[in-house]
């Protein structure tokens, strides 16, 4: 049973517990997420000027919208006061800032229909973050920067909650990744030629299941529950926001969503920044999820995370 809690009142701890087992959470918008869409949205109107952001699609050639993407991406990603603003709503939504660890916030931008569907607007196939190296105890944040509407949003897929897909997971390493496919994501215009983990065999997309918030609003879910872009037959442009999360001591108990099709390896924890002062995981624990490639994660440390994708 996969139920959606609404502004539901309870401990982060119990949260967490829910979100393990394939429950979603929706939440009205509060001060620091109407924060983070604005200064989203005050970049994207600089970059997009005189134009609409979400309307900018249909004034600019896909080069030039590419270009300006591949500028506006990681000046959110980068903006001072990002980390600050995602401090501040771990505060609102009860999580303890000690224990609490996020990855930097991300822009994303879905274009209407066909106009760019790859590299830094890639629209995501039903998949699980756990198939790109994500840990069981993941959780993500999902903030609509604009209204959006059943045909811009996200879906998810709750049959695949506790049903395996055979997928291609096990030819995914995220020191890899970062490495060799990341930089190439700017040049991936039409068709998107990086090799991504993918389900290999039919995924049914129904029953599938779509929240529509307000701007700001906030969704929380497990990195593990399947989920995928809607094809985007709104009119305009989706901006979103998203983030993840990872308790500590849930990372350091092993405890978290089942795992029951990912052969990934390579861990993202090394990405995870301390929720009140942005120190780093600590290594010790990182390595433990690291799969069977230690080698490639010691390069990774020396490496900047860029653009992510998932
Ligand atoms: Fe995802």
């Amino acid at each position: 049973m996969n139920t959606v809690f609404f502004d539901a009142k309870m401990s982060d701890e119990e949260r967490r517990r829910q979100l393990y087992q394939g429950q979603l959470f929706a939440f009205s918008p509060n001060q620091s997420s109407l924060a983070l869409c604005q200064v989203a949205h005050e970049l994207a109107q600089e970059a997009f000027a005189p134009h609409d952001p979400r309307e900018a699609q249909y004034h600019l050639s896909v080069e030039k919208y590419v270009e300006i993407l591949a500028s506006l991406k990681p000046r959110f990603i980068h903006h001072p006061r990002c980390k600050e603003m995602i401090r501040d709503l771990f505060g609102e939504m009860g999580c303890d800032l000690e224990r609490t660890y996020f990855d930097v916030p991300r822009l994303r931008t879905m274009t209407h229909g066909n106009y760019l569907t790859a590299g830094l607007a890639y629209a995501f196939h039903p998949h699980r973050d756990t198939w790109f190296s994500a840990p069981p105890c993941q959780l993500n944040w999902w903030i609509p920067v604009y209204d959006i509407q059943p045909e811009n949003t996200m879906a998810f897929h709750p049959r695949y909650w506790d049903q395996p897909v055979r997928n291609s997971s096990r030819d995914y390493n995220y020191y890899k990744w970062n490495k060799e496919s990341r930089r190439e994501a700017a040049k991936q215009i039409r068709i998107d030629t990086r090799k991504q983990p993918r389900a290999e065999e039919p995924i049914e997309l129904n029953p599938q299941l779509r929240v529509v918030c307000q701007p700001g609003g906030i969704i929380i879910f497990s990195g593990a529950f399947m989920h995928s872009t809607v094809p985007n037959t709104s009119g305009h442009t989706r901006f979103s926001i998203d983030f993840r999360s990872v308790n500590i001591d849930d990372v350091r108990a092993g405890i978290g969503a089942p795992k029951i099709d990912s052969e990934c390896t390579g861990t993202t924890l090394r990405d995870f920044l301390r929720g009140n002062d942005f120190v780093r995981l600590p290594e010790d624990l990182a390595v433990l999820y690291d799969g069977q490639t230690p080698w490639l994660a010691r390069r990774h440390l020396s490496e900047t995370p860029s653009e992510s994708l998932i």
